[in-house]
């Protein structure tokens, strides 16, 4: 069958990883497994316009970012084109208009790679259901996690569900190192409506892309037993989702996001992606914490934003100690309502 001109419209959200992927092997997969919350505000939009062409030698394509030329993007979407070829023969006989937009604030520090590929992924998705129409929904979101995860890891994490492990794990049937596994079926109540508040407190450019930071885990003095914990923490907060276990959530949650940071302080070269400011929210986050028992912890992200985390049964109380005492850390003041949402949506 083919398909002369159209187009597909999907949204993508970004990931918060709870157990984090930090270190790859050869195509894309993870030295470890990981886990995350879907974001439900914070996405990509993307149209991709298709149109049948006479000389199908190569993949060709016009980038827009809200509706302007924008051919930044380029290398990253060649790159991954070259690398879903094979899996989407049918590439080369289309040309292709992506326009895109965040729902998110430019260079907020938010990266939109998860969610930027995530959405591109289910428009190209939708042209191959269209060439085959007999295609599963079970096919269609397992090959979509699979593709995402050829152009940003941790976009395979974001086509679908609220709870998704990436990455083999004993313990979790069906998980693989080459697509995101939605996980939500087991998750306790508590943790269904949980919500992520976006504190940011350096917008600028990432230090250190994750390309380079998955790559300072070759050769990492401590890679291998990081590689071992992150297995044993996920198997403790599968136990902890699935039981309402929030105290074991925080530990190990906040446990991850420390160890993130000191694999980027103990590699070589050696990064610091912390703020003075960071240290500041996360220490109030403590404090308040433990003077008050609300169960509310931090996660981080390769930069120095703070995730802060949640339930909705709290939510009053936690706005009231972030915009009081937490949103003078951050620039402009500027924070984003975030909570656990359920992945791409075709528009
Ligand atoms: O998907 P990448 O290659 O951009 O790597 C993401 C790495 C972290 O965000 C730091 C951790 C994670 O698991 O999302």
């Amino acid at each position: 069958k083919t398909a002369h001109r159209g187009s597909f419209e999907w949204s993508a959200p970004s990931n918060i990883a709870l157990v984090k992927y930090w270190g790859k092997k050869e195509n894309q997969v993870p030295a470890n497994p990981s886990i995350s919350f879907t974001l439900n505000e914070c996405k990509t939009i993307t149209k991709l316009t298709y149109e049948h062409k006479e000389d199908a030698d190569r993949v060709s394509f016009d980038l827009l970012f809200e509706g302007q030329p924008k051919e930044s993007f380029r290398p990253k979407i060649e790159k991954f084109f070259d690398r879903v070829a094979q899996y989407l023969p049918f590439l080369k006989e289309y040309h292709f208009t992506i326009d895109t937009r965040n729902t998110f604030p430019h260079s907020s520090g938010i990266a939109s790679s998860a969610s930027g590929m995530a959405a591109l992924v289910m428009n190209l998705m939708s042209l191959e259901r269209l060439l085959s129409p007999d295609m599963a929904d079970d096919y269609f979101y397992k090959k979509a996690s699979f593709l995402a995860r050829l152009g940003s890891g941790s976009a395979c994490r974001s086509i679908n569900g609220s709870v998704v492990v990436w990455g083999e794990h004993a313990e979790i049937e069906g998980s693989s190192d080459l697509f995101g596994l939605p996980f939500t079926a087991e998750v306790h109540e508590i943790f269904r409506n949980y919500q992520d508040t976006i504190l940011l407190v350096d917008k600028g450019e990432k230090q250190v892309s994750s390309t380079v930071g998955h790559d300072l885990m070759h050769g990492h003095p401590f890679a291998e037993r990081r590689f071992a914990q992150a297995h044993e923490n996920l198997s403790t907060t599968r136990k902890a989702l699935t039981d309402g276990d929030v105290d074991t959530f925080i530990k190990i949650v906040e446990s991850e996001a420390l160890t993130l940071h000191a694999m980027m302080m103990t590699s070589l070269p050696y990064f610091i992606l912390m703020k003075p400011n960071t240290l500041e929210i996360i220490n109030r986050i403590w404090k308040f914490r433990s003077e008050t028992g609300i169960p509310v912890c931090f996660t981080l992200d390769a930069g120095a934003n703070v995730h802060v985390l949640y339930p909705e049964n709290v939510a009053v109380k936690v706005l009231d100690f972030i915009k009081s005492e937490l949103l003078g850390y951050c620039q402009n003041n500027q924070y984003i309502c975030d909570e656990i949402g359920t992945g791409a949506v075709n528009l």
